[in-house]
């Protein structure tokens, strides 16, 4: 037997479970918690693991991420042969590159400051700049990274992109590498973090990228909260040298009650919502990635799970 098993949202799990049904018939897919004999589970999709989880499924050969992101499932739990999958699809690609579309833009016509005035009785306009006139750079140059690119490129942002290794993407011109990170910071007016979360990122956005930034930047942080380091951000909205800054994500999340972030005049937090996988798009990406998997075919968003992403 080969069957598919479900965790999570059970509503979204109903919604696949008919959907897989009608597309692939004779598929056997399962919502927890009506597990079956757990021998039979060979694909799991899930959005987090426990370990008793894990250990109940001996015969797990692929795990399928609900997310765009594999850093919130402890992939250690894991035997070294099961193969791991990140969600690509239609739904999160565009969720996230809208957020940063209209994240960018509100920076960029100077909403937030507009919004403090208006809450002051002040009537103050701005110089107003074109989009050409600014630089938007990308740290991350995945899937949600170009994504963003494509929708950030014809607003006329001039647009910057940085990633580990040496890609191309269409609208931006790109760095790569340590070597050139301070030459693409140095002219960064808003850098948008869509980075992997893995050891080497970890507490990425801090004081030393902030001060390698034009003074008065300001960072947009759809990735993950472990990229930012929290007082660092603070220190860097109260000295000026940062602006403002779009946080969607938080380590922890929620924040606890009375966390500065909730209150912090030049802080935007949102509970995560920057993009979003989309029930109704995903299973397809699923879908298509279970018929490649029949095929012998490799998979879309496979991670090399030596390297985290
Ligand atoms: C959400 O953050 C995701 O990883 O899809």
């Amino acid at each position: 037997m080969t069957a598919i098993l479900h965790t999570g949202d059970a509503e979204r799990g109903a919604l696949w479970q008919e959907i897989v049904a009608r597309e692939m018939p004779g598929t056997d897919f399962r919502c927890w918690p009506d597990v079956g004999d757990p021998a039979d589970i060979r694909y799991l999709i899930a959005w987090t693991l426990t370990p008793e989880l894990v250990a109940s499924l001996p015969n797990l050969e692929i795990l399928f991420s609900i997310g765009a992101g594999v850093d919130q499932l402890d992939l250690s739990l894991l035997p070294p042969h099961v193969r791991v999958v990140r969600m690509i699809e239609s739904g999160i690609t565009n969720t996230m590159a809208e957020f940063v579309a209209m994240a960018a833009l509100s920076l960029h016509r100077d909403l937030p400051f507009y919004i403090a005035s208006q809450r002051a009785g002040r009537w103050d306009p701005q110089d107003v700049l074109l989009c050409s006139e600014r630089t938007v750079g990308v740290m991350g140059l995945g899937e949600l990274g170009r994504a963003s690119i494509a929708r950030l490129s014809p607003l006329g942002f001039r647009v910057l992109g940085w990633s580990r290794s040496r890609v191309e993407v269409p609208g931006a011109t790109c760095f790569a590498g340590q070597d050139e990170f301070d030459a693409f910071l140095g002219q960064v007016d808003i850098l948008v973090c869509l980075l992997p979360l893995t050891d080497d990122t970890r507490g990425i956005l801090c004081r030393d990228l902030f001060a390698k930034m034009p003074r008065g930047a300001s960072l947009i942080n759809v990735a993950r909260g472990g990229h930012l380091v929290q007082d660092d951000l603070l220190t860097a909205l109260d000295s000026g040298q940062l602006l403002y800054a779009f946080v969607d994500v938080t380590d922890p999340e929620p924040l606890p009650d009375a966390h500065p972030f909730y209150g912090h005049p030049a802080i935007f937090l949102t509970p995560h919502i920057a993009g979003v996988t989309r029930k109704e798009t995903a299973v397809h990406s699923l879908i298509a990635n279970l018929r490649r998997e029949l095929a012998g075919e490799p998979l879309a968003g496979e991670i090399d799970r030596g390297r985290g992403y």
